[in-house]
């Protein structure tokens, strides 16, 4: 590979040409202020890397997973960083009758993007991509990669049942494992974190750190969910239907024994 060839390819080959943003984003200031900072960003690395001798390592071993001023218990001991996806979908919630209720939470539906190489070389750019992420509606995604980053799926996330947030990570490219969870700690996200699509909306849910549970394979054992952009709900029900989805994206940092 040629030096600079991963992070064009892997970041930005949109950045030296006009990007084709869908028409109904390209009118939105907040969107368009998220995506001039993040291609400024990626085009300061492009430049630098082209003074480089060569294009820099993925090692994993250097990537630190984003703290919060409220923090989450750290991987436990032993373990190493397997993976580090982006996770742009949806969090499900349903109402009742009762308006003043809380909606109550069923779960969530994600793509995950493979983000290891940024996570491990551009941490700047990394926790920017939820932010930016969030700003696309799933339909205007790239089915195969997230546009424009052009990261690759590399897994999906879904609920088995209420209690067991899941990762799916066996994917055609590359079988890094099949994670149920189950929920270990959460943490409100930092004040500051994108609250949701154009700048609207109910907050980012927390931070969490799910451990794995029986059937895990691929040595998969904890799961951090960080750098949360959007998904919470509203705080009470009024006005709200049966079930509603709110659009959420995240890194998910996984661990291996
Ligand atoms: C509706 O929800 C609120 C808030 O949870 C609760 O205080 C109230 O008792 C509920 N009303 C009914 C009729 O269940
Ligand atoms: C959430 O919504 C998505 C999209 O409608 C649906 O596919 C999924 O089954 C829902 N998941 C839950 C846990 O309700
Ligand atoms: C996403 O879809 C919703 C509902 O269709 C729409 O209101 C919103 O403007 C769209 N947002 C973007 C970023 O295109
Ligand atoms: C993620 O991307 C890195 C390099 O960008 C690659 O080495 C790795 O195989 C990819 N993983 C998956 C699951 O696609
Ligand atoms: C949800 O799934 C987990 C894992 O299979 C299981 O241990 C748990 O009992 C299930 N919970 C419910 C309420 O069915
Ligand atoms: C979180 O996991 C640790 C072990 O890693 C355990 O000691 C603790 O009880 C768990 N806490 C919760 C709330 O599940």
């Amino acid at each position: 590979m040629l030096p600079s060839t991963w992070v064009i390819s892997a970041l930005c080959t949109t950045t030296f040409s006009a990007p084709t943003f869908p028409s109904s984003v390209v009118g939105r200031p907040v969107v368009r202020e998220v995506l001039s900072e993040y291609f400024q960003i990626v085009g300061e690395k492009v430049q630098a890397e082209r003074n480089m001798a060569q294009a820099p390592l993925c090692n994993m071993n250097t990537a630190m997973m984003p703290a919060s001023p409220i923090t989450l218990p750290p991987p436990s001991a032993g373990l190493t960083l397997k993976h580090v996806a982006i996770g742009r979908g949806t969090q499900n919630y349903s109402c009742g009758a009762n308006e003043t209720a809380t909606p109550v939470a069923l779960g969530a539906v994600a793509t995950l993007y493979n983000a290891s190489c940024v996570a491990s070389t551009y941490p700047d750019l990394l926790s920017m991509l939820p932010k930016v992420a969030l700003q696309f509606n799933l339909t205007d995604i790239d089915q195969v990669t997230l546009l424009p980053f052009n990261l690759a799926i590399s897994g999906h996330h879904y609920f088995a049942n209420l209690t067991t947030p899941t990762f799916n990570l066996d994917t055609a490219a590359m079988d890094l494992g099949f994670a149920p969870c189950v929920r270990n700690n959460s943490v409100t996200a930092p004040v500051g974190a994108s609250v949701g699509q154009d700048d609207e909306g109910f907050g980012p849910v927390p931070w969490l750190k799910l451990l794995t549970r029986n059937g895990a394979t691929g040595g998969l054992k904890e799961v951090y969910r960080v750098n949360v952009a959007g998904g919470r709900s509203p705080a009470t029900c009024v006005g709200m239907p049966t079930t509603f989805k709110v659009q959420y994206a995240a890194e998910y940092w996984f661990y291996e024994s």
